[in-house]
């Protein structure tokens, strides 16, 4: 095909990796494919185990309503022995963290025996402030190398952590806190972004209040700002991490034992827990990450996201720590001080390997070339993406712009659920097309459905699914099985369900058309529209509200909501603006409604329902496609809406 970009031949020089061309991918497919036990426990031989698994998969999805399957149970290990006390010993002296704090140039690099201190020290601190083996800890925090220290720490001790990413408010934090019945809370006093404070302690203290299961908060001082303190349950970090001992000894783990829990937003209620595990889970990050990008032991390898998301787990902390690579860990924003902050970062730390979303691309890319190519990139050999769909002009861009063609994109595609990357190019070995994530990796076998459950073959458009598990994937929802096996497995029985739509092409690669469920994808952060929804209809004046999605050029997807208010009340901008505060407030500083539009009522099916379907249409502006309209309650109410955008919007 003409938009097929072959590998470049930098990519390729000096790679040392399994699968060089797309006949080593194919053998490498049917191999795990064929043999999938063998396959994977094969590639758990890559982590240090206390004592080795035998089994790979028990049980499945066809017996996913009785309980949970299970990968390498009767594996014994502690994870940060694969991910720091080996490099410890073999490579004591290589940088493990190199972090770049918000003002340009603040750098710290930890070695990994430096790591190991702080990973030791944290762990003794967290065990006397009375953190047990299967007791959750909740972490609120900036992008620190304690906030990866703390979630080693509490690996440590087989503790189950759960990061909550800092944007989040007061009530989405006690939300968390409340729902995995955290014992404990790291937070620090403030966080760092593009020039500005984050008030991390004060928010935490908002979330606590009242709350009592929480018995110790321990902060990290990142800035010395002034911070309120609760007596008795507050702790410095530098005053029991730094006084205790560096070493320590590991608890043993069992590989289905919960890592963490990392909790996402779905297409109804409130967000879920997804309990990712130890073995499993960094089987698979490490081995997806030594193999997408092509992972050398010279890489500076540089992943931008936060640790809040997946992301920043499975590909800043886990895969890369357990590979013994260099990761970096960046507190600012890429505007921060300018637009060339990201290419001013790959110059002076000659970073190889670039890892980023689409909505920084874009908005970069919107800046114009001279910030980037004022500043060397000739280290860089593979450029990833991920979190969104990425559009051809941003994926151009990328390849000419920032990599000079020189370097391979991996537009990796995966979720929360799925632990890792799942369809992806491999650096040195798969050709790529703008906008296609190409390829499943080895051991994954999508599918591709129609909306009856038919399986469609060849060139094909549907509802993608995976066939088989694989050892990354989510085992359940935190204290709610039953909403896991609803969410994924409901809809087609033997399978899991992604959520997304995908196109399959004749050569069968795979492009990701987007969410089919209601779960909208803004600038890469992931919110249902439920969430939203039920925030705007708490306001005294509005009667009902519906959020969907619109395509938006920087954002990926823009939030529009459509109104009803209460009989007899007004649009005003202040109540806009008292939308945007709840928002703020209910959920967090990214959820914000970029379009407002106030209606008389909202399209229903005679059942009630929302039609979501008629919404989206008119917020992209095609009010003329709107298709068939006769299930509606109302037919009337279309054209009363239709009426309402063409007059005042109240915007
Ligand atoms: O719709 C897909 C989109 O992001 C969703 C998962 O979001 P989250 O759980 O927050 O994880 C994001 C980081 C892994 C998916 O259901 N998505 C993710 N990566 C891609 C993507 N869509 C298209 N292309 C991608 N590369």
């Amino acid at each position: 095909m003409s938009d097929t970009v072959p590998v470049p031949a930098r990519v390729r020089e000096g790679s040392v990796s399994p699968i060089q061309d797309l006949n080593d991918w194919r053998r490498a497919w049917l191999q795990a494919r064929n043999d999938p036990d063998g396959f994977w426990l094969e590639q758990a031989r890559a982590l240090r185990w206390r004592r080795l698994p035998s089994e790979g998969l028990v049980g499945g999805y066809d017996t996913v309503r009785e309980g949970p399957f299970s990968w390498f149970h009767d594996g014994i290990l502690n994870v940060t022995e694969s991910c720091v006390d080996r490099h410890a010993e073999a490579t004591p002296d290589k940088v493990a963290i190199l972090w770049e704090g918000d003002a340009p140039g603040e750098v710290r690099r930890i070695t990994y025996a430096e790591l190991s201190a702080m990973v030791n020290r944290c762990a003794n601190a967290l065990a006397r402030l009375g953190l047990k083996k299967g007791e959750r800890a909740i972490l609120y925090m900036g992008m620190v190398p304690e906030a990866a220290v703390a979630m080693l720490a509490c690996a440590r001790l087989g503790a189950v952590h759960s990061v909550v990413f800092g944007g989040f408010s007061a009530e989405a934090l006690r939300d968390r806190v409340r729902d995995c019945g955290a014992e404990l809370v790291i937070t620090q006093d403030e966080g760092r972004r593009g020039g500005r404070s984050v008030p991390l302690k004060a928010v935490t203290d908002a979330a606590l209040e009242g709350e009592h299961g929480v018995k110790k908060v321990l902060v990290f001082r990142r800035t010395g700002a002034k911070v309120g303190w609760t007596a008795h349950r507050d702790v410095w970090w530098h005053e029991v991490v730094d006084a205790a001992s560096p070493e320590h000894e590991a608890v043993a783990c069992g590989a289905e034992d919960p890592l963490f829990i990392l909790y996402t937003s779905g297409s109804t209620g409130r967000p879920k827990g997804l309990v990712h595990t130890c073995g499993g889970y960094l089987t698979y990050a490490s081995y997806t990450h030594r193999v997408v990008f092509d992972l050398r032991p010279d890489d500076v390898y540089a992943c931008l996201a936060d640790v809040g998301w997946i992301t920043g787990h499975s590909y800043i902390v886990y895969g890369p720590l357990a590979n013994g690579a260099t990761t970096l860990m960046f507190e600012s924003t890429p505007l921060y001080p300018d637009a060339g902050r990201y290419w001013d970062v790959v110059e002076r730390h000659k970073v190889t390997i670039f890892y980023t979303a689409p909505t920084a691309i874009r908005a970069l890319a919107a800046q114009g070339d001279d910030f980037v190519t004022r500043h060397d990139r000739s280290s860089l050999r593979v450029l990833g993406t991920v979190g969104e769909p990425i559009n051809p002009d941003a994926w151009r861009w990328y390849f000419d712009v920032v990599g000079e063609g020189r370097c391979n994109i991996v537009d990796t595609w995966w979720q929360t659920e799925t632990g890792g990357i799942l369809i992806a190019p491999i650096a040195p070995a798969t050709p790529t097309r703008p906008g296609s994530a190409t390829l499943p990796l080895p051991g994954v076998r999508p599918q591709l459905l129609d909306p009856d459950g038919r399986e469609l073959r060849g060139p094909s458009q549907g509802l993608l699914c995976i066939a088989e598990p694989w050892p990354g994937q989510a085992r359940t929802v935190w204290g709610d099985h039953a909403r896991y096996v609803a969410t994924y497995y409901a809809m087609f029985p033997g399978r899991y369900f992604t959520g997304d739509g995908c196109l399959r092409d004749a050569d069968g690669y795979h492009w990701i058309t987007g969410r089919v469920d209601d779960v909208l994808n803004v600038s890469g952060h992931r919110m249902g529209t439920a969430e939203f929804e039920s925030a705007l209809v708490g306001i005294e004046e509005i009667a009902e509200a519906a959020v969907v999605g619109y395509p938006h050029p920087v954002k990926g997807q823009g939030v529009f909501a459509w109104l009803v208010l209460q009989e007899g009340e007004e649009c005003s901008q202040a109540l806009l603006q008292r939308c945007q505060t709840t928002l703020r407030v209910r959920i967090g500083a990214h959820a914000r409604v970029d379009r407002f539009q106030v209606v008389p009522g909202l399209p229903k099916t005679r059942s009630g329902k929302v039609m979501r379907r008629i919404l989206r249409k008119l917020a992209e502006g095609r009010g003329d496609e709107l298709g068939d309209v006769s299930t509606l309650a109302d037919a009337e109410v279309v054209s009363a809406i239709l009426s309402a955008i063409s007059g005042d919007s109240c915007e």
